[in-house]
């Protein structure tokens, strides 16, 4: 009997030591994985989504930095090893990196060979022997200088895509060209239309049309015709119309592509918006200012506006705030063009004040934004309809001061309001302007965190929507008409009530 209790005593405390030899186990096994971290070992950053929404961390200074959250690693806080080649970004004063849009893999573009009467051809550029672009490793033609400048996003972003195709270092670009336009994220028109706008919009006697207007009919014809553009309805296409003029008559039929602008004040709502299209900046026509050692006291003048006071449409804030103004002495109205000696006075205006003013004009943007940016002069921005480039990458608020127009045009409020702007607060600002100003620069080559790449990256945040529009786009479209032409292509009627 004894002996019967002490066995089942034995195999009980038996048991419970089973229990608690299990229990530690399952511990030190989930411990283990805590330390190692999930998932463990086999962690490849390539299969991990394509950056979406952009988180802005404050650093200990208290300027932000704009970082594209790009995987789980740094959101966690973990070390960089993760992250891809392609990383974008500038460096600031002491040397840290900001990253602005951190891309997986390179834009994809297709490119159509267009004629060259649509490009290079404008800038007097003569193909030989049936060659559709220069060969960039031997001539570049040049742009035409001047106002015509401003626009020149155009030639930019077709010289880095042919630049592309000759890359000796093609894990660092943001964009690669493809033969193929089945492999393309996007497919880009590379017609130089502000060009177009700028040269040749008269109309000579002996014509009816001017140039321009022949060139976006022919265009509209062309490009409507292609495979590609019947594949997708148009919408994952490039057309660039940076002057607000150009594309006048192309746009109304070509509106389902994603247009590189300067602002929508031309557009209508349907036709243009921030969901389908880009902004980009203008290039700026003042000098940059390299090296700048100025500071708040030795910029003499507080406010800075340079350009015409009379202006149509949406610019009446001008007047106004000229007669608001005028009697201020440490404000400087600057009247006349940015053409001949203007150039040089507007630099230097603009490189001595701490305040540059940028009111709406025919359109909501304005070139001035970009001098003021390159001239490191606080902007100050009266526009309440502005659209302003990268904005979903790019806090404006730590660099410009956004004043609305119903309040600017309140006797005192402006000068009240920037007379409040401490030195400190100035020079915060400042510093972050310096940071930034690459950002708006075009260069070729081009370089890392210009604006070419910028708007190459503000493309691709394109990309996710477009396809997917493209696949709703296809619901009811899947029968396939029998004898279509173009070979049993589903061909998409041109979208009505789309967006
Ligand atoms: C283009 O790419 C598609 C899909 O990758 C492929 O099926 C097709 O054969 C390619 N076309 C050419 C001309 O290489
Ligand atoms: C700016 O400074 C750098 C280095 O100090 C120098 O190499 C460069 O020439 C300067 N640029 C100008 C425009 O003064
Ligand atoms: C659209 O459909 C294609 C297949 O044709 C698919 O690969 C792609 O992921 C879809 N796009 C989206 C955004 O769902």
């Amino acid at each position: 009997m004894a002996e019967k209790q002490s066995s089942s005593m034995a195999r009980k405390s038996f048991f419970g030591l089973f229990l608690v030899i299990i229990m530690l186990f399952v511990l030190s096994w989930l411990f283990l994985l805590r330390s190692t971290g999930l998932p463990p070992r086999s962690f490849d950053p390539k299969s991990l989504p394509i950056p979406k929404l952009p988180t802005v961390f404050r650093s200990s200074n208290g300027l932000s930095r704009t970082i594209l959250v790009n995987n789980e690693k740094q959101r966690d806080g973990g070390g960089r090893e993760g992250l891809p080649k392609t990383e974008q970004g500038f460096q600031d004063k002491d040397g840290a990196v900001t990253c602005i849009g951190i891309v997986k893999e390179p834009l994809k573009i297709f490119m159509y060979d267009l004629d060259p009467e649509f490009h290079f051809g404008l800038l007097n550029w003569k193909p030989q022997g049936g060659r559709v672009w220069p060969d960039i490793l031997t001539e570049i033609p040049p742009y035409p200088g001047g106002l015509n400048l401003q626009h020149s996003i155009e030639y930019w972003l077709t010289l880095d895509l042919l630049a592309s195709e000759i890359s000796d270092n093609p894990n660092n670009r943001v964009v690669i060209r493809v033969q193929n336009s089945s492999e393309a994220d996007l497919i880009f028109v590379p017609f130089f239309s502000s060009l177009s706008y700028n040269r040749f919009s008269k109309v000579n006697p002996h014509q009816t049309k001017s140039w321009n207007k022949v060139l976006q009919a022919k265009l509209v014809k062309w490009l409507t015709a292609q495979k590609e553009w019947k594949m997708s309805g148009g919408r994952d296409h490039v057309i660039l119309s940076h002057h607000p003029n150009s594309m006048i008559d192309a746009r109304m039929q070509l509106w389902p592509a994603i247009f590189v602008l300067a602002d929508f004040g031309r557009y209508p709502l349907n036709i243009a918006n921030v969901d389908k299209d880009v902004i980009a900046p203008y290039r700026h026509m003042v000098k940059s200012y390299a090296n700048d050692t100025s500071d708040f006291d030795s910029r003499k003048t507080l406010l800075f506006f340079q350009g015409s006071i009379y202006r149509k449409d949406g610019g009446f804030a001008r007047q106004e705030l000229f007669y608001l103004l005028k009697d201020e002495e440490d404000v400087h109205f600057s009247f006349g063009s940015l053409k001949n000696d203007g150039v040089n006075k507007a630099s230097q205006g603009m490189h001595s004040s701490k305040f540059c003013l940028n009111i709406a004009g025919d359109t909501p943007s304005s070139s001035r934004l970009f001098d003021a940016i390159a001239s490191h002069c606080v902007p100050v921005i009266i526009s309440d309809d502005i659209e302003l480039p990268y904005e979903d990458v790019l806090d404006y608020s730590e660099f410009c001061v956004f004043v609305r127009t119903s309040d600017a045009v309140k006797e005192k409020y402006l000068i009240e309001l920037i007379r409040s702007i401490s030195k400190e607060e100035w020079t915060q600002m400042w510093e972050k302007l310096k940071e930034v100003e690459p950002l708006f620069e075009y260069h070729y080559p081009a370089r890392n965190g210009d604006a070419v790449q910028m708007i190459w990256q503000s493309l691709a945040r394109k990309v996710p929507s477009v396809k997917m529009k493209i696949n709703k786009s296809r619901r009811f479209s899947n029968t396939v008409v029998p004898h279509q032409k173009d070979g049993g292509l589903r061909s998409i009627p041109a979208p009505k009530n789309f967006w």
